[in-house]
């Protein structure tokens, strides 16, 4: 029977801790040479049963699981597909393993449990525990732990419930550390929440009880190992074609671009797409909170975010808003911050508005309108004081096109809205929208939220239409919805 049949057959239907006392004496099977590595099924995620340990096997992989390392940090850097630390751990299981049925033969394993046995050791010791076959799993993009009993993961694309748990609230906590551990990073009552980037990319959020009340919640947004590109973005219909040549223009005549959206709608690989047109020979500095952005040119400065040392409250913190400010002094040419959230977006917007024309930002909002409510409110964050009207002016002064993405009701993400800042009518910002995201024979020009739809041309020509031309991009009116011709580089 395959591990994972027998772990769905366990018959308690309790969790680890609550279950009965292991059944009696089994054979013995002292695992001499190497074990088969474990099978494909500890790939079905979807599976109809929990995943759980079975009884026994939980038991000992709870009790011997503070016990197989020299020190707790011991295995901090070791990796599960490090197969020497697979090795070390599995030597050292074997040798606990002998020792505990000798004294009591009732832990005495078969070859299918000590197999089990195994796995969650190396899971729990050098891997992520219950999570880690997601972790391991090239089509989960995200993975959400609710404590214990619920984890929830996107897979291909669909957000869904996995069947696998951790044992109980103390393997989700000893994996959580093992995350933050190597990090430098700190989870306990005074720092309940931590906000990290793995060593791969991955970025990782943990919040631990009392706030987290089922239990430590742990949230990764897995590193893609290739970030989508234009074309992905027009094969999965993301955009149109037009409008990827329109997206194009628009970045390289340097206009200043804010993409908005919910969270998880594909802000950042948006962005990465829009910072992938800039050109070669143009100086870019990223800044970021935790480095996400994959860009291809040479000429990049990344800079990320740094938390405070550890034991201190605030030595050593850099924050976005102090690497806007300083990066102004390292002539870029473009500033591309991963996300505005916080008193940054007014330095940011004043960049924009002393040559650094083209610098591309993210902000979390729903629509175009809640977007520029939102610089408006991450402006006043700054403690800068200002009047409103003065800082609308600042905002559409610098931003030329806000773009909406989201992940409409498939489950697809789309570019719903291309909206233009145009200027200011009494105290208030106008918008027009260039492009909306609507069904077949729409006529309102709201988003639709339904899939099956296109993003179209309203009708209307942005004013920055002429810098457009100006920088050697021919745009007919056809692509805005009237008259002929499409956009071409000049010849
Ligand atoms: N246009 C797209 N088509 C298909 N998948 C996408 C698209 N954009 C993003 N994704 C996928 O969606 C997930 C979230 O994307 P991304 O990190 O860009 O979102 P986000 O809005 O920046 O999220 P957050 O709010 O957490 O910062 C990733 O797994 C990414 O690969
Ligand atoms: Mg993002």
């Amino acid at each position: 029977m395959s591990i994972l049949n027998r772990r769905l057959n366990d018959p308690s239907g309790q969790p680890p801790e609550k279950r009965p006392e292991p059944p009696a004496a089994r054979p013995a099977a002292p695992p001499s040479a190497p074990p088969p590595d474990i099978g494909a099924d500890r790939y079905n995620h979807l599976s109809a049963q929990k995943l759980r340990t079975s009884g026994k096997v939980a038991y000992l992989r709870k009790m011997l699981r503070p016990k197989l390392l020299k020190s707790v940090e011991e295995a901090d850097t070791w990796m599960r597909s490090d197969a020497d630390k697979v090795t070390v751990i599995t030597e050292r299981l074997k040798s606990a393993m002998e020792k505990v049925s000798a004294e009591k033969p009732e832990f005495r394993l078969s070859r299918d449990e000590w197999e089990e046995l195994r796995t969650a050791m190396l899971d729990d010791l050098i891997g992520y525990g219950g999570i880690q076959a997601l972790v391991e799993d090239k089509t989960c993009s995200e993975i959400m732990v609710n404590g214990p009993e619920q984890i929830f993961a996107e897979l291909r694309g669909k957000l869904l419930e996995t069947a696998h748990v951790f044992d109980d609230e103390e393997h989700v906590a000893w994996t959580a550390q093992r995350i933050v551990r190597p990090l430098h990073r700190t989870l306990d009552r005074s720092n309940p929440m931590v906000d990290a980037r793995l060593p791969d990319g991955s970025r990782v959020h943990i919040v631990m009880p009392p706030s987290a009340l089922q239990g430590t919640t742990i949230s990764v947004r897995k590193f893609p190992e290739k970030r989508l590109d234009i074309n992905d973005l027009v094969n999965n219909a993301t955009v149109t074609p037009e409008v990827a040549e329109f997206l194009e223009a628009c970045v390289k005549s340097r206009l200043n671009i804010v993409v908005s959206g919910g969270t998880g709608s594909g802000k950042t690989t948006l962005l990465n797409v829009l910072s992938g047109f800039i050109p070669n020979d143009e100086r870019i500095v990223t800044i970021e909170d935790s480095a996400e952005l994959q860009l291809a040119q040479r000429h990049v400065v990344r800079l990320e975010t740094a938390p405070a040392m550890p034991g201190t409250t605030n030595l050593g913190i850099l924050t976005i808003r102090d690497l806007v400010r300083g990066s102004l002094r390292m002539r870029p040419d473009r500033i591309v911050v991963g996300e505005c959230r916080g008193g940054e977006a007014i330095d940011m917007l004043q960049a924009m508005n002393t040559g650094h024309d083209g610098s591309l930002t993210t902000v979390h909002s729903n629509n175009p309108r809640d977007c520029i409510g939102r610089l408006e409110t991450l402006c006043l964050m700054s403690g800068v004081e200002l009047p409103i009207y003065v800082i609308r002016r600042q905002i559409t002064a610098a931003v030329d096109m806000i773009i909406q993405i989201a992940r409409i009701k498939d489950g697809s993400r789309k570019i719903v809205q291309m909206t233009e800042v145009q200027g200011m009518e009494g105290e208030q910002v106008t918008l027009q929208d260039i492009f909306v995201y609507k069904q077949p024979g729409q006529r309102s020009n709201e988003p639709s939220p339904l899939g099956g739809g296109k993003l179209e041309p309203t009708g209307f020509r942005p004013n920055f239409y002429e810098r457009l031309e100006e920088n050697g991009f021919r745009i007919g009116g056809r692509i805005f919805g009237a008259g002929q011709g499409r956009i071409g580089e000049r010849n």
